[in-house]
């Protein structure tokens, strides 16, 4: 034990004390940043005055504080690296499309600065220990180089998990440099090398003629070049992290319109700990909601200045679990980020949307406000005859359902609404839920529960609600860069033939507006063998001739094993849908408990939907309004030097790229121009990608759009953010109702 033993042991506890420390550091705030690097530079100097001391000693006890000050030099390399003292300026995610060599270029250059002082460090450490017989230090720094070198390429040019939960927060864009893909052949070469390192340190360890230096200082090394080798597996093994690490490592993200997954940063441990700590309690009692909540950064000034409980308070729980406090750290977290949502309480007037009543809450009058960012994007929700179909359905059949759809809640609107539904997509059936969320979850979770060790493809960007339901139906997942078919072929092919694999995606995303490569997709599916699943939700009644969607646009809904819907947006009304053939349609009915065990949609929701879906099937009229009012709202916007993100569908986001300025932004155009448009920041977006997106409907006019364009360059001049060079692109309507007119010079008048 002594010999062998302690140092295995001594290894393994600072090992895992100095990594727990720069997981902790790491996930403080970037403003923690001071503080955080006094400290560690503090740790350096020491760690190299001990470094010195300890050169000449060759007793064991040497080796052990040789190998700690290496340790400790190594740790401050990685907290100024992971605080952005070293990463240097460049903080920019790589571009989707860019070439490999040049996504490894980037990767490289954002990483440089950190490359330099671990160089510098390491000349450092060569020059103090050059005569010292005693180099256990400068060997611990070197293996861990090593190693960490060799994580690197590993990342970058590819392995199938990348393990990104562990990446910490500050790091989150150096994911867009890596490439996920089957096993890398470096991968086996880096870690049979580093095998070899660890036996061979561990045969001299076990020398006959080793004195006690050398088996204390040999096994300490190769105890750590095992600890790093494990580390490395975790880029490749499939492990589920969540279940591993307490704090709640990895989650998804959450809210309406988030599409993407958020990884371990985003709901930093130490966050967790935190707030733990604050509350009196033990990290392991933290209910699993709030671990789970996505979180990106933390404030710990604002964290810590919580108003202390009061005793009533205080008294809700156990002396030494303090209930509130956990709630109000979530709270105040999300404040410090400029991330806590303030509701705007509007009053719809179905006549004249998009115009509504906004009620401020420290004024005692409503003021009349425009809504630029509805979903419901065709103003079908205020229709006569949708609003009508609703109230006749309301008198004849009460407000209610009146149960499950086993328990009498199977009413007959319901059962026209999914035959008109099914008619819309050309499938056999269709079932209704509550919610385009509760029909992703139930739909995905059922029909991959269903097959047999299937495989979930999924798009990177897609919804919450898909992401949910692949988690649910606890089968393997594989993300596919966004919208990225190549690198969906290259799952598909090493998935193999025979493997079950659903493919599920979106066909526009409602963030980006960008839309998915449906056809693409579909003859991928068939190639390989694949089931798919698409989500039209920001898609149906807008698009395709009878508002089937993009799938019916491009005419290739046959070809989709599943469509799914929502009736809440182009449809105005509330509730999801999914059509497929009769067979799956009668599985979902018959597994899934989110659709078995609640409640069905009330008749006046199905028949007012019912009508908004046969009305859209035979008029085009609101269709080819809204492609107008979406080409115009592009045109006045980049015509005013707008910075919109270009994108070929009806969704028109404006880049403001800051939490704090779009938030401004937002309550700018409501406060003192009468606009409503709700800022888009993190988790819905990246960071650094923070935008107002507009969403115009063919309810809104020219005059609205003046408006808008005069209100927006006022807010654009007041907060200083950057304008575009002003860009006239001709108006382009296909097959418009009414003949393209630009307001070029109205709207620039307007906004001077
Ligand atoms: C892509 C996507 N799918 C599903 C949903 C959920 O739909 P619903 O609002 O009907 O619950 C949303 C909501 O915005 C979405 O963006």
């Amino acid at each position: 034990m002594t010999t062998f033993g302690l140092p295995i042991l001594y290894t393994i506890l600072l090992w895992w004390f100095s990594t727990g420390v720069i997981l902790y550091l790491d996930g403080l705030d970037r403003r923690t940043f001071i503080w955080s690097m006094s400290g560690s530079t503090v740790l350096l100097g020491v760690s190299l005055w001990g470094l010195t001391l300890s050169s000449g000693d060759t007793s064991a006890w040497g080796a052990f504080q040789a190998f700690a000050c290496g340790l400790a030099i190594w740790g401050w390399q990685l907290v100024s690296f992971y605080m952005g003292y070293i990463t240097g300026p460049r903080k920019v995610a790589s571009d989707a499309n860019i070439t490999r060599r040049r996504r490894f270029s980037q990767a490289v250059a954002a990483c440089l600065y950190h490359e330099l002082t671990v160089c510098g460090s390491a000349a450092v450490l060569i020059v103090l220990t050059w005569d010292a017989s005693n180099k256990m230090g400068l060997w611990t720094f070197l293996l861990l180089w090593g190693m960490h070198q060799s994580a690197k390429f590993n990342i970058f040019l590819g392995v199938p998990n990348l393990g990104e939960a562990l990446l910490p927060q500050h790091l989150r864009y150096l994911q867009s440099f890596m490439t996920k893909k089957p096993m890398n052949p470096l991968f086996p070469v880096s870690v049979t090398v580093s095998t070899v390192i660890t036996l061979l340190l561990a045969q001299k360890a076990i020398a006959t003629d080793a004195t006690a230096f050398d088996a204390a200082g040999y096994t300490i090394l190769a105890t750590l070049m095992v600890l790093a080798i494990a580390e490395h597996w975790f880029l490749v093994t499939p492990i589920d992290l969540n279940g591993l690490w307490t704090f709640g490592v990895k989650t998804e993200s959450t809210d309406t319109p988030t599409n993407r997954e958020i990884t371990m940063g985003d709901q930093p441990s130490n966050i967790v700990s935190l707030c733990t700590r604050q509350a009196g309690g033990e990290a392991g009692l933290l209910p699993a909601s709030v671990a789970h909540r996505s979180v990106e950064t933390q404030d710990p000034q604002n964290v810590t200045r919580f108003k202390p409980m009061t005793t009533s308070e205080s008294d809700m729980g156990s002396p030494t679990i303090k209930y509130q406090q956990y709630f109000e750290c979530a709270i105040a977290r999300l404040k410090a980020e400029n991330r806590y949502r303030v509701f705007a309480d509007l009053e719809r007037d179905a006549a004249a949307f998009p115009v509504a009543l906004w009620r401020p809450d420290d004024e005692a009058e409503p003021r009349e406000v425009t809504i630029w960012c509805s979903n419901d994007y065709l103003g079908m929700g205020g229709k006569a005859e949708v609003v009508g179909a609703a109230v006749r359905a309301a008198q004849r059949h009460g407000a209610g359902a009146g149960g499950t759809r086993n328990i009498s809640g199977t009413h007959h609107p319901i059962v026209e609404l999914e035959a008109e539904l099914a008619d819309l997509h050309g499938k056999e059936a269709a079932l209704a839920f509550t919610s385009g969320w509760i029909s992703n979850l139930a739909s995905i979770s059922t029909i991959a529960g269903l097959l047999p060790k299937c495989l979930i493809l999924t798009d990177a960007l897609n919804h919450n609600s898909m992401i949910e339901g692949i988690r649910r139906s606890g089968c393997e997942k594989q993300l596919w860069r966004h919208n990225d078919v190549a690198h969906l072929e290259e799952l598909l092919i090493a998935a193999g033939q025979d493997r079950a694999k659903l493919i599920v995606f979106e066909s526009l995303y409602s963030m980006d507006g960008d839309i998915a490569p449906v056809a693409e997709i579909a003859r991928l599916a068939k190639k390989y063998n694949a089931m798919t699943y698409v989500d039209e939700v920001h898609a149906v009644g807008m698009y395709g001739s009878r508002g089937g969607g993009i799938c019916e646009r491009e005419g290739i809904m046959d070809q989709i094993d599943v469509i799914e819907g929502t009736l809440a947006k182009g449809f105005g009304t509330l509730g999801g849908y999914i059509t497929a053939s009769s067979i799956i349609i009668d599985a979902v009915r018959s597994y899934a408990p989110q659709f078995i065990f609640t409640t069905t949609l009330p008749p006046m929701v199905a028949a007012s939907a019912c009508a908004a879906v046969r009305h859209l099937k035979a008029s085009s009229e609101e269709r080819t309004r809204h492609q107008y009012m979406a080409a115009l709202t592009k045109h006045a916007l980049r015509a005013a030097g707008l910075p919109i993100l270009e994108n070929s569908s009806h969704i028109v986001p404006l880049m403001v790229c800051d939490a704090s300025l779009c938030k401004a932004a937002s309550d700018m155009l409501l406060k003192r121009h009468a606009i409503y448009i709700q800022p888009i920041n993190y988790p819905t977006v990246e960071i650094g990608t923070e935008r107002l997106r507009i969403t115009p409907t063919p309810r809104h006019n020219e005059a609205h759009l003046v408006e808008l364009v005069e209100a927006l360059v006022d807010v654009w001049k007041t907060l200083g953010l950057p304008f575009n060079e002003a860009e006239i692109i001709p108006l382009r309507i296909n097959k418009a109702a009414e003949p393209a007119r630009c307001t070029f010079s109205d709207l620039k008048q307007a906004a001077e």
